[in-house]
Order: structure tokens, then C-alpha cells, then sequence
């Protein structure tokens, strides 16, 4: 049941981000290409699986809101194109292929990186069955956790970190915000489209941490250990370029444990939903095992 509903999603997200790439189509060709080779090279397209779960928590209601789903899958995609960057992480393949800019060169993968960003909110206007003063809320949740002191605030910790030795209390500032904040936009942007209440909110909210950090630090194992073949991006990224990560800070085994405590944290912060939110149990403690 969880895998098939997390395919079944998960097709459902394909097929909608690739009728919203052509609604307002690039000018520019090379720029479009750039924008449907990246977005359209699969992904485990967890953050919008995470949005329907969340609203599923709530109100079984998850599939109302799939074009809000899609649309922040277009900010993760935008945002590992920017990683992967030469000035950034310099990595050479990313989902199985070959890096943005290593096919449609740096300037244009900037570009489509941009334009996938500002897509983003294009589509999320589009969302329907739902009232606007509600989806303004969702869209500047989305903007917050994209932004400086979101996403882009934690990659400029990470990039400051490169070569030095840091704390373990800026460590975890990082990865909460670097991958933490667009997991915590997509679970409460599907609680609040849901109509959860703020006891609901505060439970997901606090579910939506623990995930994110028991996410990047599997992240951060599995570019130690893991397979380059099913994780579609190389391993050895943060040793090359000096980061410090959860596994450098402490060790393999420490992480691992971390990640099992936040796991755990996450479970119980749902204990007062029903079995609606069982998926997101399962999502939560699948992380542990996972390979890609
Ligand atoms: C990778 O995210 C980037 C991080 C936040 C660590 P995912 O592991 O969700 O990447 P895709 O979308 O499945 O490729
Ligand atoms: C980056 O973290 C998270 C993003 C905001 C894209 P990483 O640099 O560790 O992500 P990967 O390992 O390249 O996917
Ligand atoms: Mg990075
Ligand atoms: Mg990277
Ligand atoms: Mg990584």
C-alpha cells in the first residue's frame, strides 16, 4: 500500500509537471530544454508526496492539492540545479544523468534554474478549490522556505562552511534550513490547504523537522557509503569540497543513531492523528533504510 500510493502520486506529479511546462512555454528553446531535461529526469518527487500525505492527515484530501505539489517540486529541482553548479557543489551527474550545466552549459543552467522558480509560483495561482486568503498563506509559507532564511540562507551556511571546522548547533541550523525548510513548507502548505487546525499544525510542524533532519542526515551517510548507480549523483561530493556534514562531525555510526532518534521524534509527533497519517509514519521510518 505505501509503495503503490507513493508511485501512484508520483506518476500523477509527472504528468501534471509536464502539462505545466507548457502552459507558458520559454521563448527560448535551448532554455525550455534545459527546464524539461531536469525537471522531467524522474526524482523521488518526495516533496510533493509529502504535501498529499500531510493533507491526507488531515482531511484524506491530498489529490485536491496536486498542483501546489507540483509546483514545489519545481523549486527542489531549481535548487539542485544550482547546487551542482561548478561555483557550488561542482557535481557532474545528478538523477541518473549528466548535471544541467554539464549538457546546457553554467549560463543557461542558471537561467532555467531561475525561471523554474519563478514557474513555481505561476503555478501555484492556478491551485484550485480553495480560497485565496488561504493560498496566499501557502504561497508565502513557499517563499520564506525558499528564500534567505530558508533554503538559500542554509546552501550560503554550507558554502561558508567548505574548509573550516563548525559546531554542531550550526550544523543543524544548516541542514534545517538548507533541506529542512522546503520539507517544512511542503508538509504545512498541505496542512493548511487541508484546513488543519493549530494543534494539527504544530504536531505536522514539528513531524516536518524531524524529517528533514533524519533526511540530510541519510544524506550525508549515503554520500559516504552509498551506491553512485542508485543514488543518480556521485558519492564523495562533500569530501572533495571540505563540507562538514553530520557524518564528518561525528561518524557513521553516531549519524545513523541521530537518524533513528529523529525518526523516532517524528513518529511520536504524530501520535494524536488516526490511521490517516500512516503514510507518513512510514515515510518517516523508510528514510532509514533507503538507498537512493
Ligand atoms: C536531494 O534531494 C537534495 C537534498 C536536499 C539533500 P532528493 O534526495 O529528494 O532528490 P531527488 O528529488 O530524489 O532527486
Ligand atoms: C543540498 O544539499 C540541498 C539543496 C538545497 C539542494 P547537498 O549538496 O548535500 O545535496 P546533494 O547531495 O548534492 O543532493
Ligand atoms: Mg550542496
Ligand atoms: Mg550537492
Ligand atoms: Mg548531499
Amino acid at each position: 500500500m505505501f509503495m503503490e500510493l507513493w508511485k501512484k502520486r508520483a506518476a500523477l506529479v509527472e504528468k501534471n509537471l509536464s502539462v505545466e511546462l507548457k502552459k507558458n512555454p520559454a521563448l527560448e528553446d535551448k532554455l525550455a530544454q534545459a527546464m524539461q531535461y531536469s525537471l522531467m529526469s524522474g526524482g523521488k518527487r518526495l516533496r510533493p508526496i509529502l504535501l498529499m500525505a500531510a493533507a491526507d492527515a488531515v482531511s484524506g484530501s491530498g489529490e485536491k492539492f496536486l498542483t501546489v505539489a507540483s509546483a514545489i517540486e519545481m523549486i527542489h529541482t531549481y535548487s539542485l540545479i544550482h547546487d551542482d553548479l561548478p561555483a557550488m557543489d561542482n557535481d557532474d551527474y545528478r538523477r541518473g544523468k549528466l548535471t544541467n550545466h554539464k549538457v546546457f552549459g553554467e549560463a543557461t543552467a542558471i537561467l532555467a534554474g531561475d525561471a523554474l522558480l519563478t514557474l513555481a509560483f505561476e503555478v501555484m495561482t492556478r491551485q484550485e478549490n480553495i480560497s485565496p486568503e488561504i493560498l496566499l498563506k501557502v504561497m508565502q509559507e513557499m517563499s520564506i522556505a525558499a528564500g534567505a532564511a530558508g533554503m538559500v540562507g542554509g546552501q550560503s551556511i554550507d558554502l561558508e562552511s567548505e574548509d573550516k571546522k563548525i559546531s554542531m548547533s550550526t550544523l543543524q541550523k544548516m541542514h534545517m534550513a538548507k533541506t529542512g525548510a522546503l520539507f517544512k513548507a511542503a508538509i504545512r502548505s498541505g496542512a493548511i490547504l487541508a484546513g488543519a487546525n493549530s494543534e494539527q499544525l504544530d504536531a505536522l510542524t514539528i513531524y516536518a523537522e524531524k524529517f528533514g533532519l533524519a533526511f540530510q542526515i541519510t544524506d550525508d551517510i549515503l554520500d559516504v557509503i552509498g551506491d553512485e548507480k542508485n543514488l543518480g549523483k556521485p558519492v564523495g561530493s562533500d569530501e572533495k569540497n571540505n563540507k562538514s556534514t553530520y557524518v564528518t562531525l561525528t561518524s557513521i555510526e553516531t549519524a545513523k543513531n541521530l537518524a533513528q532518534k529523529a525518526v523516532d521524534d517524528a513518529v511520536d509527533a504524530l501520535k494524536n492523528f488516526s490511521a490517516e497519517a500512516d503514510f507518513l509514519r512510514e515515510l518517516v521510518k523508510f528514510l532509514l533504510g533507503r538507498n537512493k
